[in-house]
C-alpha cells in the first residue's frame, strides 16, 4: 500500500489536470446512467402513449447526450494517458540516471537483461497501474453509483433482489481474473527466459557456430517457444471460457427478472418503461463492475513493477562523493597506495599493497594472470573503493575528493575495449565531444590509427558497429588508445592497451605512448614483457601482492618471479621463430 500511495504521490504536481479529468469521468458516469434513465418516457410516452412531442424530443436528447459523452470520454482519456505517460517518462529518466551513478559492483549483480527490463517491463506495468487502473477506479465508480441509483429509482424491490443476486455473479469474475493473472505471471517468466535466450545466443552467435551448437541452441529455443505457446493457449482459454460463462449467468439473471418484472408489468403494478429502464441500467452496470474487479489485478501488476523500481531508486550508489568532497587539485607529487587490501566479495585479492609512485613515472605492472593487476588499477579511478587502507594522491585520500575532479585526471584504456556503435569520431571524443577535429586526428595518429581510419568508407564518420564489430582487435584497441590520448590526463591507465597489436604495430604505437608519457604518471599492465621493459620500474605481483619490485635489470639479476616470466616468454618466442 505504501508503494501504492508513493505512485499515486508522484501524480501529485498533476493535480489540476486529474480534476478536470475527475469532472469528465463525472459527466460520463452521469450521461450513461442518464440514458437508462431515458428508456422509461422512450417507451411508455413514444411506443405506448405515442405522444408525437416526445418523437422529436427524445432522440434529439440521445443525440446531445452521446455528443458530450463522446467528447468527455474522449478529453478523459487524453488527460488520464498524458498524467500516466508523463509519470512513466520521468520515472524512466530518474531510473536511468539512478542505474548510470551506480557502482560496477551493483552491476556485477544486476544482468544487464534485467536492468533493461525494469526500464521497459516494470515501468509499463506502473503505467497501467497509475493511468488504467486509476480511471477505471474513478470513471467506472461513478457511473457504478448512477446506474445503482437509476436501479433503485425505477424499482427499488426487483433492485434489492439484484443487488443479492449481483455478488454471486462478480465472484467468478474474480475467480477468472486470478486465474488469467496467474497465468500471466507464467508467461512474463517464460517470456524472459526467451529473451534471455535471445540475447545470449545472438550476441555470442560466433561461439555458437564456432562449437557447432546451432541445433542445441535451436532445440532449447523451440522448447521454451513451445513452453510459451501452450501457456498462452491456456490464456485463451481462460478468458474464452469466461466470456460465454458471464453471459449464460447473465442470461439467467435476466430471464429470472423478465420473469419477475413481466408479471409485474402484466399485473399493471409497473409500466413497460419502467421495466426496461430498469433493465438497461442493470445490463449497463455489468462493464464497469467487470472492469472495477479487474483494478485490483492491474494495480497489484503496478505494484510489483514500483516495487522493483523504487528498489534501484531508493539504491545509494556505494561510490559516491562525501558531503563534504572537494576538487582534487591536478596532481604534483604522485599517487601511493598504502596498505590496502581489497576483496570483490569474500575472497581478497589484493593483500596489503604498498606503493609510492612519484608524477611523471612509469609504473609497469607484471605477474600472472588473475594476479590482481586490473583489480589495482581499477582502485584508483574509484571503480571500487578499497576495503582497508587507503589511496592517497598528493596526500589526499582519493575517498574525500569529488569523484569527476579525479577521474578528470585519468585517462584509461582497459583491458576490455569498449567502443559504442557511433563514428570513429564520436568515439575517440567520447569524453568531450568540443574537441576540434585536429586534435581528434592528431590523437588518431598518435595511437597509429589515422591510417586504418582513413581506409574505412566514410573515414572518420564511419559508424563502426556494435562493440566495433567493424574492426579487428588491433584497430578497435587503436581507437581505444586514441580516445585515452585525447583525454590528456596527467595520469595515464594502460591495461593491456597493445596486446592484441602485431610487434611492429606495438612498436609504432609504443613509441607514441612513450612521447606521451613524458610528464604523465602511467601506469601499464603487459604480459608481454618486452612491451614493459622501458618501464622507470616493474612491480610484480602474484595472487594479489608485490612480489618484487625493480628495474627491467635489477629483476633479472634478482632471478626471482619476473626473471622466470621472462624466460618463459623468451622461450616461447624462441621456439615460434624456429618453426
Ligand atoms: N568483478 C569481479 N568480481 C569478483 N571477482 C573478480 C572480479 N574481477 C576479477 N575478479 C577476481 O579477482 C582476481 C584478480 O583479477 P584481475 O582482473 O585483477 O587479475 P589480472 O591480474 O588483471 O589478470 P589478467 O592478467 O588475466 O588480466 C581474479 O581471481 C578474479 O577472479
Ligand atoms: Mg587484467
Amino acid at each position: 500500500m505504501a508503494v501504492f500511495i508513493r505512485l499515486l504521490r508522484l501524480a501529485k504536481p498533476h493535480l489540476p489536470k486529474f480534476f478536470l479529468a475527475m469532472i469528465c469521468m463525472l459527466v460520463v458516469g452521469a450521461i450513461t446512467s442518464g440514458l437508462a434513465f431515458l428508456v422509461k418516457p422512450a417507451l411508455d410516452e413514444i411506443f405506448i402513449k405515442k405522444n408525437s412531442e416526445m418523437l422529436l424530443w427524445i432522440p434529439f436528447v440521445i443525440v446531445v447526450l452521446y455528443f458530450f459523452k463522446g467528447f468527455c470520454n474522449y478529453a478523459q482519456t487524453m488527460i488520464m494517458s498524458y498524467i500516466g505517460q508523463r509519470i512513466i517518462a520521468d520515472l524512466r529518466n530518474r531510473l536511468y540516471w539512478q542505474i548510470q551513478k551506480q557502482s560496477l559492483h551493483f552491476f556485477a549483480e544486476h544482468p544487464t537483461g534485467v536492468l533493461m527490463s525494469r526500464i521497459t517491463n516494470d515501468v509499463s506495468s506502473i503505467q497501467g497501474a497509475v493511468s488504467e487502473a486509476v480511471t477505471s477506479l474513478f470513471k467506472d465508480t461513478f457511473t457504478l453509483i448512477f446506474l445503482v441509483f437509476v436501479v433503485f429509482y425505477r424499482d427499488w424491490q426487483l433492485a434489492s433482489i439484484a443487488m443479492l443476486v449481483f455478488p454471486l455473479t462478480i465472484f467468478p469474475i474474480a475467480k477468472f481474473g486470478e486465474k488469467m493473472r496467474k497465468v500471466a505471471v507464467r508467461t512474463q517468466v517464460t517470456m524472459g527466459a526467451l529473451n534471455t535466450i535471445l540475447q545470449e545466443t545472438l550476441s555470442g552467435i560466433r561461439i555458437v557456430k564456432a562449437f557447432c551448437r546451432e541445433d542445441y541452441e535451436s532445440q532449447r529455443f523451440a522448447q521454451r517457444n513451445e513452453h510459451l505457446f501452450r501457456l498462452t493457449l491456456k490464456t485463451v482459454a481462460v478468458s474464452a471460457l469466461s466470456s460465454p460463462f458471464m453471459e449464460f449467468l447473465g442470461g439467467i439473471g435476466i430471464a429470472a427478472i423478465i420473469f419477475y418484472g413481466g408479471h409485474q408489468v402484466i399485473k399493471g403494478t409497473s409500466t413497460p418503461g419502467t421495466f426496461f429502464s430498469f433493465l438497461t441500467a442493470l445490463i449497463m452496470l455489468y462493464e464497469p463492475v467487470k472492469r472495477l474487479t479487474n483494478v485490483n489485478n492491474t494495480i497489484q501488476q503496478g505494484i510489483a513493477g514500483a516495487e522493483r523500481v523504487f528498489a534501484i531508486i531508493d539504491r545509494e550508489p556505494d561510490i559516491k562523493d562525501k558531503p563534504k568532497a572537494y576538487e582534487l587539485p591536478k596532481i604534483r607529487e604522485g599517487i601511493e597506495l598504502r596498505n590496502v587490501s581489497f576483496s570483490y566479495n569474500k575472497q581478497p585479492v589484493l593483500r596489503n599493497i604498498n606503493l609510492k609512485i612519484k608524477v611523471g613515472e612509469v609504473v609497469a605492472f607484471a605477474g600472472m594472470s588473475g594476479g590482481g593487476k586490473t583489480t589495482l588499477v581499477s582502485l584508483i579511478p574509484r571503480f571500487y573503493d578499497v576495503t582497508e587502507g587507503q589511496i592517497l594522491i598528493d596526500g589526499h585520500d582519493i575517498r574525500d575528493v569529488t569523484i569527476t575532479s579525479l577521474r578528470r585526471q585519468i585517462a584509461i584504456v582497459t583491458q576490455q575495449t569498449i567502443l559504442f556503435n557511433d563514428t570513429v569520431r564520436n568515439n575517440i571524443a567520447y569524453g568531450d565531444f568540443e574537441k576540434s577535429e585536429e586534435e581528434i586526428i592528431e590523437a588518431a595518429k598518435a595511437a597509429n590509427a589515422h591510417d586504418f581510419i582513413m581506409k574505412l568508407p566514410c573515414g572518420y564518420d564511419t559508424v563502426i558497429g556494435e562493440q566495433g564489430a567493424m574492426l579487428s582487435g588491433g584497430e578497435r584497441q587503436r581507437i581505444s588508445i586514441a580516445r585515452a590520448l585525447l583525454k590528456n590526463a596527467p595520469i595515464l591507465i594502460l591495461d593491456e592497451a597493445t596486446s592484441s597489436l602485431d610487434t611492429e604495430a606495438e612498436i609504432e604505437v609504443q613509441k607514441a605512448l612513450e612521447n606521451l608519457m613524458q610528464g604523465r604518471t602511467t601506469l601499464v599492465i603487459a604480459h608481454r614483457l618486452s612491451t614493459i621493459r622501458g618501464a622507470d620500474r616493474i612491480v610484480v605481483m602474484v595472487n594479489g601482492e608485490i612480489v618484487e619490485e625493480g628495474t627491467h635489470d635489477e629483476l633479472m639479476n634478482l632471478k626471482g618471479e619476473y626473471y622466470k616470466l621472462y624466460m618463459m616468454q623468451f622461450r616461447e618466442n624462441g621456439s615460434t621463430i624456429s618453426l
